[in-house]
């Protein structure tokens, strides 16, 4: 089932390194809050926190996938919000990867709803050809193709989260 690395633990080093050099510079002076959007994201705010050098706070925002029905398109319903209070703080959102948008575009309005000082993106990968809400993203990893990836909190199943790389899958049919 597990297919060719896509991006190696090398690849995703440099580009923490990368993406953690321009937060730290873009956001000098400031105390950003990462939010994280269970469940994928987690091992990607891990490293990438070690790697910024700002003092951070982080906060978690689980959802539900948005329904499989045409009326449902982009409403996500929010399993768990925020802990803390994020008006007049510089928010980031770290999101392993974004697809179709809906997920972080309902997300960013119910955001903005909370009065952030400021408000950006950091996704690891961008998978834009399945992109439907437009969404401006300041910070990504990787562009990627439409294939199906596993690793580094991603899963197929509930499955792979704990690959240190990022792989392509080979979906089996069972037909
Ligand atoms: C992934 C990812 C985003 C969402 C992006 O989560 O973490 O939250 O999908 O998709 P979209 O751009 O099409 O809305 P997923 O639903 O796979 O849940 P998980 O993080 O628990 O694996």
């Amino acid at each position: 089932m597990l297919d060719e690395t896509l991006f190696s633990e090398d690849d995703i080093g440099q580009a923490l390194t990368r993406l953690s050099g321009q937060l730290t510079t873009d956001y000098a002076g400031c105390a950003p809050v990462l939010v994280t959007v269970l469940r994928g994201g987690f091992m990607f705010l891990a490293d990438l926190m070690r790697a910024v050098r700002l003092p951070l706070s982080v906060d978690f925002l689980a959802v539900s996938a948005y329904g499989p029905h045409a009326g449902d398109l982009g409403t996500v319903q929010v399993l768990k919000d925020l802990q803390e209070l994020i008006a007049g703080r510089d928010v980031i959102v770290v999101e392993d990867i974004i697809d179709t948008g809906l997920t972080l575009n309902y997300l960013l309005e119910l955001l903005r709803a909370g009065r952030p000082n400021s408000l950006s993106v950091c996704t690891l990968l961008d998978r834009s050809v399945r992109r439907i809400a437009q969404i401006d993203i300041e910070y990504t990893g990787f562009a990627i193709p439409d294939v199906f990836v596993v690793g580094y909190g991603l899963d197929y199943q509930q499955r792979f989260r704990e690959l240190p790389y990022i792989a392509k899958v080979k979906i089996e049919s069972s037909s």
